[in-house]
């Protein structure tokens, strides 16, 4: 059994630091990219407060294509450049969004969600992925869960 949750009241930082040390666990000797994305998405969901999608889109032949993730059912295919996903993923840059509604060409895979952050995994300089957080919460994440999710993003390049 896996039970990684932080207790009640960690701070970030330090919830963040479990959060990798759990990453390392589950994905570390297993070369099995989808596995690894599976279980980073639900540990994701487990780990992180507030959120109604946790999950990962793939780069494929230029665009982005939906991978594994925990949550509602969610738009499949987002060309590079489009949305919060894909400006993250043209431009290899995280992107901390507060309003998604704010967002020139937001993507509304489910209208419950308010805010987004997505972070780019690369290898080799070039995306491969990126890593996306949902909120129904408004302003739900800041600059401490942006680098915590950078972290992780960059122990998984290699591993999926
Ligand atoms: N809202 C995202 C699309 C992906 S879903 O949120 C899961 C976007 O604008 O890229």
């Amino acid at each position: 059994m896996f039970d990684f949750r932080p207790d009640e009241g960690t701070p970030k930082p330090e919830a963040y630091r479990q959060l990798l040390d759990a990453a390392e666990a589950l994905t570390s000797g297993e070369p099995d990219g989808v596995a690894n994305m599976a279980n980073i998405a639900a540990l994701l969901w487990d780990f992180l407060p507030d959120l109604n999608w946790s999950g990962f889109y793939r780069v494929v032949d230029g665009e982005l294509v939906l991978g594994p993730f925990m949550g509602r059912p969610a738009c499949i295919r987002i060309p590079m450049g489009q949305g919060v996903c894909g400006v993250a993923a043209a431009d290899a840059a995280t992107q901390l969004v507060e309003d998604v509604h704010a967002f020139p060409g937001h993507i509304a895979c489910d209208a419950v969600t308010n805010s987004e952050l997505v972070v780019p995994v690369l290898r080799d300089g070039a995306v491969v992925a990126v890593i996306d957080l949902d909120s129904p919460s408004k302003a739900r994440f800041d600059a401490e869960d942006a680098a915590g999710i950078e972290a992780l993003a960059a122990v998984l390049a290699e591993r999926i």
